[in-house]
């Protein structure tokens, strides 16, 4: 139980996993099981050192210490995982290690056959093409707007859906991205209301915006707009720690959430770690405190200093929302004139000591954390301020490098034949005109290049540029 005053009322939030943990810490066992290195004195005294004497004690699985289990979910995780469904307004939740990829692995297993048809956009994440290669249902692909002079993808519209909808037969579900990576927002209630007509159930992979529900100047989250089911990479801004995230099923969805567990259950590892587990119950709790709520108010007012310095600037641009889509404020994109985002980004790194979440052809990402503050913004806008002023000038484009994949694929093969078809390594130069056997889909931002089944062509080779050796179909 975490005690928060707010009016000089103190609210009771609880975490069960956090408070499991603090009772197991406080009351040490001898212990004979794994983890081996037994509360940290197994393993590098400088490894110990450096992350914490007592992260290692609380370094411990399920089953122990009453801890209690994820698969299936009792006591403390079950807890957890309700208060979690409350908070996010769904009518289960499951707690996920191994990322958001658990999560859309788990769905496309469930959901989908072989052979039957998946809608999803071109500029998914990579766990989704695993998720078919692994179900074996193959991608109708829809190609979102293109923002050229920003070089990223934009919204998919929910025209696009209905017109596939309406030219196919034996679609198992549609699958969106929203927002974009750099925070472009799709029209999700009208897509599910398309969805909705056609009895076809509506995914949502909401991986990047788990703040959404706990702000309502943060666009609205697609469980309130009738997605079946949503994934929420927690750890990318919602405050758990890396690899910790949530899927959320909705509460008039009719997808089979037995199926849903039994494939998360055969994805999951079998020993899950508590730390991840009780972070993901810590930044729930936190979230809903009005600390966390606080946190949240400055990460938008933070992000709208960020945007009304920019536009102050003479030669940096920030991405805004535009007629016909919306962004969220707290994903900042950015380009500066005669600067590539990668060489941005390096200018960042090298002379101001600054990491950026990430840097694409035209521009970079800067994310407005839960964990920024105001002095973190000001010296940032400071930097940028010298940027403007200061003539850089870009070396980049000599490297012929392309980074965000924005090519509409030319499909030879299914997906999954074409992943366990004889394959071949030859040299990139042979490779133009071979179809593909591998996956290409570099992180971040984690969207396709090339997928098994794609022809090869010459537009493919500025993406490749760091590839000696491409994997293709044996003729
Ligand atoms: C849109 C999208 N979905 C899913 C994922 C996978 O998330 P995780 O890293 O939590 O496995 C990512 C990761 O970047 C992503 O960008």
């Amino acid at each position: 139980m975490t005690n928060v005053t707010k009016n000089d009322k103190t609210i009771k939030i609880k975490a069960p996993i956090v408070e499991a943990l603090k009772q197991a810490y406080e009351n040490p066992t001898y212990q004979f099981h794994i983890p081996g290195h037994t509360k940290g004195n197994g393993t590098l005294p400088e490894f110990k050192k450096l992350i914490g004497a007592k992260a290692l004690t609380v370094d411990t699985t399920d089953e122990f210490d009453n801890l209690g289990t994820l698969h299936p979910a009792t006591g403390p995780i079950k807890e957890a995982q309700e208060l979690a469904a409350k908070a996010f307004g769904a009518k289960k939740t499951f707690f996920l290690l191994n990322g958001s990829t658990a999560g859309n692995l788990a769905i496309a297993m469930s959901l989908t056959k072989k052979g039957q048809k998946i809608i999803t956009n071109r500029n998914c994440h990579r766990s989704v093409l695993t998720g078919m290669i692994i179900s074996g249902a193959e991608p109708l692909w829809l190609i979102p707007n293109r923002f050229l002079e920003w070089g990223i993808w934009g919204n998919v519209t929910p025209e696009s859906v209905e017109q596939m909808l309406k030219t196919h037969d034996d679609v198992s579900m549609v699958w969106i991205t929203n927002p974009t990576y750099e925070g472009v927002v799709s029209d999700i209630k009208s897509i599910s209301i398309i969805c909705k007509k056609y009895k076809v159930p509506l995914i949502v992979d909401e991986a990047h915006a788990c703040l959404w529900n706990f702000n309502s100047h943060l666009p609205t989250p697609a469980l309130q707009l009738g997605a079946d089911a949503v994934v929420h990479s927690l750890h990318k801004t919602g405050g758990s720690m890396s690899q910790s995230s949530m899927l959320h099923i909705a509460e008039n969805s009719l997808i089979d959430v037995d199926a849903v567990e039994k494939a998360l259950k055969l994805l999951h590892t079998t020993s899950p770690s508590l730390m991840l587990l009780g972070s993901l119950d810590a930044a729930r709790a936190n979230l809903e405190s009005p600390r966390g709520k606080k946190q949240l108010e400055r990460a938008i007012a933070n992000a709208k200093f960020l945007r009304r310095e920019i536009d102050k600037m003479e030669h940096i641009h920030h991405l805004k929302p535009d007629f016909g889509y919306k962004t969220d404020i707290t994903k900042v994109f950015i380009r500066a004139d005669g600067l590539s985002g990668k060489r941005l980004e390096s200018i960042l790194e090298i002379d101001f000591n600054i990491e950026v979440e990430s840097a694409s052809d035209a521009g970079l990402l800067i994310l407005s954390n839960l964990g920024n503050t105001r002095a973190d913004m000001q010296y940032l806008v400071k930097c940028l301020q010298i940027i403007d002023k200061s003539h850089y000038t870009d070396i980049c484009h000599l490297e012929n490098k392309k980074h965000m994949p924005m090519l509409t694929p030319i499909i030879k093969m299914s997906l999954r034949d074409a992943f366990y078809s004889p394959k071949e390594t030859i040299p990139k130069s042979q490779a133009i005109g071979r179809i593909s056997a591998e996956v290409i889909a570099e992180c971040p931002p984690g969207i396709a290049v090339l997928l098994p089944g794609e022809l090869i062509t010459k537009d493919h080779m500025p993406y490749l540029v760091d590839y000696d050796f491409i994997e293709v179909i044996t003729k």
